[in-house]
């Protein structure tokens, strides 16, 4: 059984035993200021992402642009983490660190930024095509961004998590692609990383109900190849085992009465490549 908890508008607990949190309409208001800048930042980087670009680079201007917007970036200090969103390049699954590469023609990667705003955390991630991309590496994007948005058609209440995973799993392996088990989309709000883990496999029908005021990401990592990652000695980067390609897209919900909510929408209708 899962514990859910309401909370309300003055409510700064930040643990509650691993409850399910149900957020009210300041919850959702936060939410949606934090989204709007994350969903910008990305929308900023579109044009700047472009073969010879460092990934130090685009973390310079997502710190610059977090600051501007009235944010401080989440991953900024985030055990130990000293970057402001995680750059993951090709076979690199998630959490790559941005650092002196050059991003160069042909690769895919994936920037996610989560800039905290008055307190709520806007968690959103996008894939990029540099330059002309080969067909196979964009149709695992073109196929991951689906994914996400096949998962999102299972967001309303009554629905469990189970559901979405399962859709997402569906077509992914529909495509002889894998879903990455090791990492989870999560509840968001106040806290970065809370209850419930929102698992990117499953069977429907199973794991906890969704009920209106949950709020949390979809984040699917898909793989070419074997779902199998491994970490990288610097604790942080994850990689495919097999050094197959990996793909991902994230964005913040919240359940509604009917349905649900996309915080993270991006407001130029850039939500999935080419950005052009
Ligand atoms: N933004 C990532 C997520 O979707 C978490 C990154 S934590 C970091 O949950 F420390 F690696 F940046
Ligand atoms: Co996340
Ligand atoms: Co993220």
């Amino acid at each position: 059984m899962n514990n859910y908890v309401t909370v309300t508008a003055d409510d700064r607990l930040e643990s509650r035993d691993g409850a399910i949190k149900l957020h009210g309409p300041d919850g959702f208001a936060g939410m949606r200021r934090a989204g709007r800048l994350a969903a910008e930042i990305l929308d900023a980087l579109t044009a700047q992402v472009v073969p010879g670009i460092t990934t130090r680079e685009i973390d310079d201007i997502v710190h610059r642009m977090t600051i501007a917007g009235g944010g401080v970036p989440a991953t900024l200090g985030y055990r130990g983490y000293t970057r402001s969103c995680c750059t993951s390049i090709n076979h690199v699954v998630c959490h790559g660190i941005p650092g002196d590469k050059a991003l160069k023609d042909g690769d895919i990667v994936n920037v996610d930024v989560t800039p905290i705003v008055d307190g709520w955390h806007g968690d959103t991630s996008r894939m990029f095509l540099v330059g002309e991309v080969p067909i196979k590496a964009r149709k695992l994007v073109d196929v991951t961004y689906e994914c996400l948005m096949l998962g999102l058609a299972q967001a309303r209440p009554g629905n469990r998590i189970g559901d979405i995973a399962n859709a997402i799993q569906t077509h992914a392996e529909k495509h002889r692609y894998s879903v990455v088990r090791d990492f989870c989309g999560h509840g968001v709000g106040r806290l970065f990383h809370d209850a419930p883990e929102i698992v990117h496999a499953g069977r429907p029908g199973t794991g906890p109900e969704l009920r209106p005021g949950m709020i949390f990401t979809v984040e699917p990592m898909i793989n070419i190849g074997k779902a199998d990652c491994k970490l990288l000695d610097d604790g942080w980067t994850a990689v495919t085992r097999d050094r197959s390609l990996s793909a991902q897209f994230e964005h913040s919900i919240g359940i509604t009465d009917d349905g649900h909510e996309v915080f993270t929408q991006s407001p130029t209708g850039r939500d999935q490549p080419p950005y052009a």
